[in-house]
């Protein structure tokens, strides 16, 4: 049922912590709050174990050394290496040093991971892993088959149902709300079938919504990765930090976009152009094939710019996987042996598959601290806590990927960081244990901005928008980029932006609330749109996944420094790296070869 314009049907509800998302991270964060006996909400827009960490494959790192030598500083020193420099090691630091704890929590809670022989928890070799600072090759990725994420999610989801985590299932989160102070202070939202809206009040907020994947017309992301938490947080006056380095998968399903695990590089598999070279040898003569991702989807990329792609329009190259053992491939891929049967009738036991590099995910986010909390600059202060505010996991940026995230650091992040905001946020509770006064004007604000969606007749349509906003970031913010590429990418969203606000919903929408859904989602993947193509033209250097032609060096001298987007004026501002660890030397900024 559609809701109308009437405020009648507001009901208000109190909770200690309202989580927006159920992912991996807001599902982590869920858990360790409820079982400290916090009273916690978890709004998500999909049933949670559809969250999009469903779909994570390959794996979780932890230095575990279950399958050759290893320890977290060789972790830390490989995720620096693989950030470009642009990592806050502090939080490496700690991300790396917790890693073995999550995962034995993980063990605990029931997941079924994959086992060596001798019972232990099966690793496999990743991207940009090594041994000994840049050395031969680590194997640090804990696995369950290729379905980790499914793993993960399901066992977090039903730990909450025991700890009694209260869910609200298929509710969209519209806006933030605030006290009179101006903190945080939870959300309104309301009810997808029933239109019921409910303004959630909270005395912390924590935002655990995933990434932007839909930025781009292919993408291993789920249709609900719209960027809404920091949309949220942009229309709440935080900026966000680092948009312009979005990473590009190398090996998504050619044309498609699924996701085929690095995991099947590491079991063996090694990508072939149309003359059947093993072309990673050339860009990258130690890892091959397992460089770290930015370097793949370039390599990629180039072999197909310059002509030496496959298939009629040579444009993809192959993934080969048919020399290994069908028994391995049944056991350690069947998802992707599955996938790849059902997209593209194929089985990767007996041909080799296409694929391109594909839209994967967002390294920037909401800026956070190691603790969660949203963190913005405040007047001559270089950044203050926004009171009430966190966030965790794809959405955020701590920074502990900076220019490109190393495989298998994304469910580390969402565990390690969703678990760390928990910790804080008890912390928080236990000093303020009132909820403060709401200010009604921040409730109007998100009810103007969800009743203007009952707009109906003559106006822009919202899916076409949607199919030209995806259009334009494929063109102007692709993998290669230039300055009058991107510089056209910010009129065009920015005209794309313009003509939103005089969309209107399909008719259908007096029965069905998720046109309403669609089109909010719109407005926020529109903003993420606008913070990604500003930051990028701004950056005129090379570094991770942010490759600029015009501009092909990274710049240490100019650009040790994070991009912090307002949507206020559509400004860009920096803020330095944090390069200190918290107990370690430094990883001074070499030059980066694989
Ligand atoms: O390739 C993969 O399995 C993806 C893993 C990741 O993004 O961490």
């Amino acid at each position: 049922m559609a809701h109308s314009n009437s405020t009648k049907n507001i009901s208000y509800r109190r909770f200690d912590t309202l989580i927006i998302g159920a992912g991996g991270g807001g599902l982590r964060a869920a858990l360790q709050l409820s079982e400290a006996d916090a009273s916690v909400a978890v709004v998500s827009k999909v049933f949670p174990t559809r969250s999009h960490t469903v779909a994570a494959q390959g794996g979780v790192n932890a230095a575990l050394a279950n399958v050759s030598e290893d320890n977290w500083h060789w972790h830390m020193f490989d995720t620096v290496k693989g950030s470009d420099y642009l990592g806050d090691q502090d939080a490496i630091e700690y991300m790396c040093r917790a890693a073995s704890k999550v995962v034995y929590e993980l063990e605990h809670f029931g997941v079924p991971f994959s086992r060596l022989d001798n019972g232990s928890i099966y690793q496999r070799p990743f991207g940009g892993q090594s041994k000994n600072f840049g050395g031969s090759q680590a194997t640090r990725t804990c696995a369950a088959a290729d379905r980790t994420g499914h793993a993960i999610l399901h066992s977090l989801y039903q730990q909450n149902i025991r700890a009694k985590t209260h869910f609200f299932d298929e509710y969209f989160a519209v806006d933030l709300i605030k006290d009179d102070e101006g903190n945080i202070q939870g959300a309104l939202v309301f009810d997808i079938k029933t239109g019921d809206i409910v303004v959630i009040e909270a005395k912390t907020t924590l935002l655990a919504t995933g990434g932007a994947g839909q930025l781009y017309r292919t993408t291993t992301n789920a249709l609900i990765n719209t960027g809404d938490g920091m949309a949220m947080s942009l229309r709440a006056g935080v900026p966000l930090q680092d948009m312009e380095f979005f990473q590009f998968h190398p090996t998504g399903i050619a044309g498609r976009g699924m996701l085929i695990t690095e995991g099947a590089r590491g079991e063996g598999g090694y990508l072939v152009n149309g003359l059947g070279e093993r072309f990673m040898e050339r860009y990258a003569p130690n890892a091959k094939d397992l460089a770290s991702r930015d370097v793949v989807s370039r390599a990629i990329a180039t072999e197909i710019r310059e002509g030496r792609g496959c298939g009629k329009d040579k444009g993809h190259v192959l993934l080969k996987l048919d020399h290994l053992e069908e028994s391995v491939i049944q056991k350690r891929l069947p998802g992707i042996r599955q996938t790849c049967k059902t997209f593209l009738g194929l089985d990767p036991v007996e041909s080799e598959i296409p694929v391109y590099p594909t839209a994967h995910y967002t390294m920037g986010g909401i800026p956070t601290n190691r603790d969660g909390q949203v963190v913005t600059p405040v007047k001559d202060t270089p950044e203050e806590p926004v009171q009430g505010l966190y966030s965790a996991g794809e959405c955020a940026c701590v920074s502990v990927h900076g220019a490109n995230r190393l495989g298998g650091n994304s469910l580390l992040d969402i565990l390690v960081f969703g678990r760390s905001a928990a910790n804080h946020i008890i912390t928080q509770l236990q000093e303020n244990r009132f909820h403060r006064r709401l200010h009604q004007p921040s409730v109007d604000q998100a009810l103007e901005r969800l009743f203007r969606w009952n707009k109906k007749g003559d106006g822009e349509s919202v899916e076409e928008l949607r199919t030209d906003l995806k259009k334009v970031m494929d063109e102007n913010c692709g993998v290669f980029r230039t300055q009058e590429v991107l510089d056209e990418g910010i009129e065009k969203v920015s005209a794309l932006a313009e003509r939103l606000k005089d969309a209107v919903i399909d008719d259908h929408s007096d029965v069905f609330n998720t046109a309403r859904v669609e089109a909010l989602e719109l407005e926020n993947i529109m903003d993420v749109a606008l913070a990604t193509v500003y930051s990028a033209a701004a950056r005129t250097e090379s570094r991770g996944a942010h490759s600029r032609i015009d501009y092909p060096q990274r710049d240490d001298i100019h650009w040790m420094k994070h991009t912090l987007y307002f949507s206020e004026n559509r400004s860009i501002d920096f803020k330095p790296v944090r390069t200190k660890p918290l107990s370690v030397d430094s990883f001074p900024p070499k030059p980066r070869v694989y």
